[in-house]
């Protein structure tokens, strides 16, 4: 752990368009996802519909397919696209030197929430 970022692992881990999970002190689960084009995400990991696993889903552009009833989550913003509403919390996380970092305090204000 260092300053305001917690590293929570390799960046190698996570495969292009794969996922992985943290579990948060609360025992909330957090999935990072990586997307085609290299980009980082984090997310609650319950579908704003009825709580299934993003990390399970598929991941296209910036966006990733619940598994449950495909609805698509904004990986950006982690709103419900298209016509289905709902929005799951969203958390800062950036790679720096081969290694994944969340934002320490996005997390405990998103898991106080
Ligand atoms: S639980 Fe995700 S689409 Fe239904």
């Amino acid at each position: 752990m260092t300053g305001d970022w917690i590293d929570v692992g390799a960046l190698v881990e996570i495969p292009l368009r794969g996922a992985r999970t943290i579990k948060a002190a609360n025992g909330e689960e957090i999935a990072i996802f990586r997307t085609a084009g290299n980009r980082l995400y984090a997310l609650v990991n319950r579908c704003p519909h009825k709580q299934g696993h993003l990390s399970q889903g598929i991941v296209h552009g910036d966006a990733v397919t619940c598994p449950l009833h495909n609805w698509r989550i904004s990986l950006s913003t982690g709103e419900a696209l298209g016509e289905d509403e709902g929005c799951v919390p969203t958390i800062p996380v950036r790679a720096d030197a081969g290694r994944i970092l969340i934002s320490r305090i996005a997390m405990l204000a998103t898991l106080a929430a």
